[in-house]
């Protein structure tokens, strides 16, 4: 299963390189619609796939206490090396079990992660923690594109497409969801008072080398590489070298990227 990457020291050292936090944008929109359902106080919130904090750390000034809860061990351990605040906690546990009274957290969130739950199980146990009127936002992203190149677009986004292309072999169920925008997943959101924020995007300036670790970090990749190490090094060498030379810049050149957030909001019946 391809989240077990998660569980390898060298996957997560990898991840926490190239994975971007949270933007703030999403916070806002997730404590915003909080704050239209439920009354203060906010003792707790928990993040769920928490993996190395990324998205755990902006919670921490909103609520009492925040608990990023993850499967795997590694994660949780580079997550705990990370975050020196005190209201802020980090343990294994799994998303269909979660380890938390009945009625007893104000806000669950899931940011890249939701697409590789138990989903039924999943919101059986959302549906236990949360209080009434207490809120889940699920949230992911699609592959960052490169901006400013406008004279070049179209062959940036053809080498971006031969990569999924080729990666497409080693699509799962989970990755499929995030190419459909968690449709599936919103259906799977049992609480009638549900919806979904579009449009989201987030623009960071980054070397274009950043970008291409960015893609190998990605699990389809990680898989190409673990079933055919050569091609799969030749392949994305290859993509670095056809994206450079459309743009004229080194791999060492910061560029801007804008990437596409979508986040599914829901809410507990009284
Ligand atoms: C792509 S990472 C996302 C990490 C972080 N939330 C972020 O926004 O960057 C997905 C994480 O979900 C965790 N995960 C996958 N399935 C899980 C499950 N059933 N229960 C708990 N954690 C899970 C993986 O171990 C991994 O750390």
């Amino acid at each position: 299963m391809a989240q077990y990457f998660f569980e390898e020291q060298e996957h997560t050292a990898m991840y926490q390189k190239y994975r971007l936090p949270s933007p703030t944008e999403i916070y806002d929109l997730i404590l915003n619609y909080l704050q239209t359902k439920k009354e203060e106080p906010f003792t707790l919130a928990v993040d769920v796939g928490c993996g190395s904090g990324q998205s755990t750390r902006g919670l921490a000034s909103h609520f009492e206490k925040v608990v990023g809860i993850d499967m795997s061990e590694a994660q949780v351990e580079e997550a705990k090396k990370m975050d020196r605040s005190d209201n802020v906690s980090y343990r294994q546990g799994q998303a269909e079990e979660l380890d938390f009274k009945d009625g007893s957290v104000d806000l669950i969130t899931v940011g890249a992660a939701a697409q590789w739950f138990d989903l039924e199980k999943f919101m059986k146990e959302v549906d236990r923690v949360l209080k009434p009127k207490g809120c889940l936002g699920l949230y992911c992203y699609t592959v960052p594109c490169i901006l400013n190149f406008d004279d070049c677009s179209e062959t940036l986004a053809q080498v971006i497409q031969d990569l999924f292309i080729e990666l497409k072999l080693y699509e799962t169920i989970a990755t499929k969801r995030v190419w459909n925008e968690y449709s599936d997943v919103f259906d799977a959101i049992t609480f009638p008072d549900k919806e979904r924020a579009e449009d989201i995007y987030i623009t960071v300036k980054k070397p274009v080398s950043w970008f291409v670790g960015y893609l190998s970090s990605s699990v389809l990749y990680q898989t190409y590489l673990r079933e055919k190490m050569e091609d799969a090094k030749a392949f994305m060498e290859n993509t670095e070298q056809r994206l450079l030379k459309a743009m004229r810049v080194s791999s060492d050149t910061v560029v801007e990227f804008r990437i596409k957030y979508y986040c599914l909001l829901a809410s507990k019946p009284e």
